[in-house]
């Protein structure tokens, strides 16, 4: 009866085709075929092999995948890599010059801004973002409008310090976008 009844069932739907995507990751034009369900996350991290951004929660809580798109922070695994389609995407790794760092990845070596490190690009990237919003004036604002990124370590003051040190040295400029 079991068998019978299998019989009976619709044959399942062939899976969508993949559909272009095409991206400007850290200056670069990158044109991806991907399936419709592909996050921002999974196209860089599985498609284009940048690593840098992590995957922690994957549910958009903890910021570790935290990139720039036009200059504004975003989760990646909250977003479709089709829904960014001809978008400007900066990762950590765009937010180096050459050889090099972005203030803020100074400032985090600088204060010991990391212990595992796994939250770091996240962090970074997120404070790119909070820079260029011009919203945080102290450390408070600081702490408020980095709270979506989690570090597990705990490194939270040194964190602080070290946005506080780009944004006097970087002002504005510390958006990230190239
Ligand atoms: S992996 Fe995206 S918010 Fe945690
Ligand atoms: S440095 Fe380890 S989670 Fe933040």
């Amino acid at each position: 009866m079991a068998q019978l009844n299998a019989s009976l069932r619709p044959a399942p739907a062939p899976p969508p085709e993949p559909i272009p995507v095409t991206l400007n990751v850290n200056g670069v034009e990158r044109a991806l075929h991907l399936a419709p369900w592909t996050t921002l996350l999974d196209a860089l991290r599985l498609h284009l092999d940048l690593t840098g951004t992590k995957k922690g929660c994957d549910h958009g809580q903890c910021g570790a995948c935290t990139v720039l798109v036009d200059g504004r922070r975003i989760n990646a695994c909250l977003t479709l890599a089709a829904m960014q389609d001809g978008r400007k995407v900066t990762t950590i790794e765009g937010l180096t010059t050459g050889d090099a760092l972005h203030p803020l990845q100074d400032a985090f070596i600088e204060h010991d801004a990391f212990q595992c490190g796994y939250c770091t690009p996240g962090q970074i990237c997120s404070a790119a973002g909070l820079i260029a919003e011009g919203k945080a004036t102290t450390d408070d604002e600081i702490r408020e409008l980095m709270s979506g990124n989690l570090c597990r370590c705990g490194a939270y003051p040194n964190i602080v310090a070290a946005i506080r040190q780009a944004m006097t040295i970087a002002g504005p400029k510390a958006e990230g976008a190239p």
